[in-house]
Parts: C-alpha cells; sequence; structure tokens
C-alpha cells in the first residue's frame, strides 16, 4: 500500500479492516510505500498494530520526475500515485506476489481469498468491467493515430481499477514491465493521449490480458465525482471489499458532517475519530 501522511487515516482503516476479516492475520505481511521514510510514522503504525508483519519503503520520487503529465485531478498527480508501477524494483526480491491496494479502501472478506487467486499466465488479476465504454479512458487523438489505435488489437480491452491488484512481481520484474507503463508516460507528454494519471499507462500494456476476478473485490467509485452531494449506491451482490475512489473520501465527509450512507460502512474501521474530534472541539 502507498502511505501517504495525508491518506494516513484510510491506511489505518484498511489495515485493520484486513486483519478483522482474515483468518490467519498473522499470515498478512504489509508493504509500505512512502514518499519519506519518517520514524514517526513507523513508530505510529507499531504502537497501532503490535504484532504486525510490515516494511516500510522509500518512494524515490526522482524515478517519475519529468514523468507525469498533469492529468484532470491535481490529486492524481503525486508522484506515489506512482509507485505502484515500481513495485517489482523496491520490493525485495523474494517477494514473489503481491495485492496492491489503494488507501481509500476496506476489506471486508478473507484477503487471503483474493490471494490465491490462479493467475495461469497472467501477470495481474482485478476486477474487469467489459460494459465500460473503453473509448473514453483515451483521447480522440489516441484513437484517430492508427499506430496508437491498434495496441489493443488481438486483445479485448476492458476497463480495471488500478486500486486493487494482484500481481506477479516476479514476472513483472522479469518482462520489465515498468519500462513499458513508462514508455506510454513518455508519449503521453509529447501528446495527450489520455487525461487520467497512473491508471492509463497500465491499461496500456495490461488492459485485455489480465485475470479477471469477482467484482465484489473492487466496489470502486464510493467516493463520487464530487466531495459532497454526489453519494454512491453500492452495486448488488457480494462485496469483498468498498473503495472510495473518486474525490469524496469518507472520513472527510464524516468530519464535515455530510457524509453519505456508504460512509457509515467505513467509520467503524477509523482509528481516529474519537481524538480528532476532541482535538478539533
Ligand atoms: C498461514 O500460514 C501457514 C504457514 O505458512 C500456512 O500453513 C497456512 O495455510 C496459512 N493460512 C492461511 C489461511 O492462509
Ligand atoms: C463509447 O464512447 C464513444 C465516445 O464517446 C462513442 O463514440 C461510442 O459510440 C461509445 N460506444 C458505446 C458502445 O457506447
Amino acid at each position: 500500500m502507498p502511505l501517504d501522511t495525508n491518506y494516513i487515516r484510510g491506511t489505518m482503516a484498511a489495515v485493520l479492516s484486513i486483519l478483522q476479516h482474515s483468518t490467519c492475520p498473522e499470515n498478512v505481511s504489509f508493504h509500505f510505500l512512502l514518499a519519506h521514510l519518517e520514524a514517526e510514522i513507523f513508530s505510529l503504525i507499531r504502537s497501532t498494530f503490535p504484532y504486525l508483519t510490515f516494511k516500510m519503503y522509500r518512494f524515490d520520487s526522482n524515478r517519475v520526475r519529468g514523468k507525469i503529465s498533469k492529468s484532470i485531478r491535481q490529486a492524481l498527480d503525486q508522484p506515489l500515485n506512482y509507485a505502484r508501477i515500481y513495485m517489482s524494483d523496491i520490493l525485495p526480491l523474494d517477494v514473489e506476489r503481491v495485492i496492491y491496494l489503494d488507501s481509500d479502501i476496506i476489506v471486508v472478506d478473507d484477503i487471503a481469498k483474493l490471494w490465491g487467486v490462479d493467475l495461469g499466465d497472467k501477470i495481474l488479476a482485478a476486477p474487469e468491467y467489459c460494459h465500460a465504454n473503453f473509448t473514453n479512458y483515451f483521447t480522440d487523438t489516441f484513437w484517430s493515430e492508427v499506430n496508437l489505435a491498434s495496441t489493443f488489437e488481438g486483445r479485448r480491452p476492458c476497463y480495471f481499477n488500478t486500486g486493487v491488484m494482484v500481481v506477479d512481481i516476479g514476472k513483472w520484474r522479469k518482462g520489465e514491465y515498468s519500462l513499458k507503463v513508462e514508455e506510454w508516460m513518455a508519449l503521453q507528454k509529447q501528446k495527450r493521449i489520455y487525461q487520467l494519471g497512473s491508471l492509463p499507462p497500465i491499461l496500456l500494456v495490461f488492459a485485455g490480458n489480465i485475470k479477471a476476478v469477482d467484482h465484489g473485490w473492487n466496489q470502486h467509485g464510493l467516493g463520487g465525482d464530487n466531495f459532497e452531494g454526489n453519494c454512491r449506491k453500492l452495486h448488488p451482490g457480494p462485496i469483498s471489499l468498498l473503495h472510495w475512489s473518486g474525490k469524496g473520501k469518507p472520513w472527510l465527509r464524516l468530519d464535515s458532517r455530510k457524509p453519505c450512507t456508504v460512509d457509515y460502512l467505513w467509520a467503524p474501521y477509523d482509528l481516529y475519530r474519537s481524538s480528532r474530534v476532541a482535538l478539533e472541539e
């Protein structure tokens, strides 16, 4: 997981939710990617979860300096958002498989089930959304250039959300996929082929070539398009993971006392609320 000090409340809630729903919480180990290694953050995690197996790694933002193009949302342009592309370089070589998770999630099922997915010959597993209009993730420039538009030839590309991914980083490392994603980022610098941040270059490399897992593993979009006043409903069906992707974050909406109904599902995992409220009032 990325560990951004601005999102630490989300990260802590996510960790708590994972541990609470694991049959064997002692089997789960966390790898946190940070822009700056800070002793206070280490101590905070250690004191909150005394038995947690975790390591912290610095993601050097120089790695993506000059490679990030401005997206339509400033929050997406944070270098740490791109750390997921470099897990294969950052994590130790004996780590072969990881589940990448954003900080604005809650897991309500045993994470071991997701971990156990059979990747077959694929590098990445995630819920796939073949009904989403894939065209819209790329610009007219992209689709109008024959050599670019032919990128997806021979595969049926479907949208997937990069906030929840099972990744065989052993294979990713061998195939040098970080470089492949970077090549698209470099092209984006020359001409605008997409509008979002780290998601489209990953789609360009992997869409149509991933292992699909149950949609319950990423009920995304719960943040909605706005900080306030755009509450999303849950999709029908079983839910294993809730994801507040989008502009609204449950902790902010709860603090502003204008929560969406789905935010009440996040609240039980909030380890900060009482102290925060006490500080502010
Ligand atoms: C937990 O780890 C132990 C030791 O590696 C293993 O035997 C066991 O099956 C694991 N349990 C789960 C639920 O994954
Ligand atoms: C997808 O979106 C594009 C561009 O907005 C549109 O031209 C196309 O008809 C849409 N496709 C479907 C299947 O809705």
